[in-house]
């Protein structure tokens, strides 16, 4: 399983939970990552920590101020990208464009949904991964993979239509191992969390409990 953890905009330390995530995944067979924000990305990869991007934009160098340039989040040490996360969302050209940046940056991609139709459509657009995650669940400690598991096992189906080659991770609410487990158990590769850890008083220990059971 692959646990990302999106630190958003939470002021938590990056690099104290980028360590935390770094040390946890040194210690169990499931593989961690931490997107951090983009001013941190270099500071986070330095720690050894699988380093993602939060986004992208479609653009190449050139006259684009204020834009994140794939290429630049690729020297930063970023391994790969959230693209059109919910809070971030994107027309779908973009998401497309993205994609490609992203593709030709060497960065791998996630990109999320909110439902298995969007999941079906963001598949066709070749990403190495999507992430269902209903915006109505995000942050609020129930999971996706207990108050929904629908959603995900339609999103397992919906990827698989289109590309079997892209694997499916969900989102929301995701905070225990049981609801790690709970999300293995309907199909997902991997889980894409953030308030779990990113708000916790001790993040190693929240990471722990997360990997626990893998
Ligand atoms: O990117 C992960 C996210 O949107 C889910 O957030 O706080 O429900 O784990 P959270």
């Amino acid at each position: 399983m692959f646990v990302l953890v999106n630190l958003k905009t939470y002021p938590c330390d990056p690099i104290e939970v980028a360590e935390a995530v770094r040390d946890v995944d040194e210690r169990t067979d499931a593989r961690l990552g931490v997107a951090p924000q983009a001013a941190h990305l270099e500071r986070v990869a330095e720690t050894g920590v699988e380093t993602w991007a939060q986004h992208v934009d479609p653009i190449e160098h050139g006259s684009n101020t204020g834009h994140t340039l794939a290429e630049s989040v690729a020297d930063a040490g970023a391994a790969g990208t959230l693209i059109n996360h919910s809070e971030q969302r994107l027309k779908l050209a973009d998401i497309d464009g993205s994609v490609r940046a992203a593709d030709r940056a060497g960065l791998e991609t996630v990109v999320c949904a909110n439902n298995p139709a969007q999941i079906g459509a963001a598949a066709a657009l070749g990403p190495d991964a999507v992430a269902v995650e209903p915006p109505e669940l995000i942050g609020t400690g129930t999971p996706v993979s207990q108050a929904d598991p629908d959603v995900v096992e339609d999103a397992v189906d919906a990827a698989a239509s289109v590309d079997s080659d892209v694997s499916v991770l969900c989102g929301a609410g995701i905070s225990t191992g049981d609801d790690v487990v709970a999300a293995a158990d309907l199909g997902a590769e991997g889980v894409l969390l953030a308030s779990g850890v990113a708000k916790a008083d001790d993040p190693t220990a929240a990471l722990e409990d997360l990997v626990e059971p893998l």
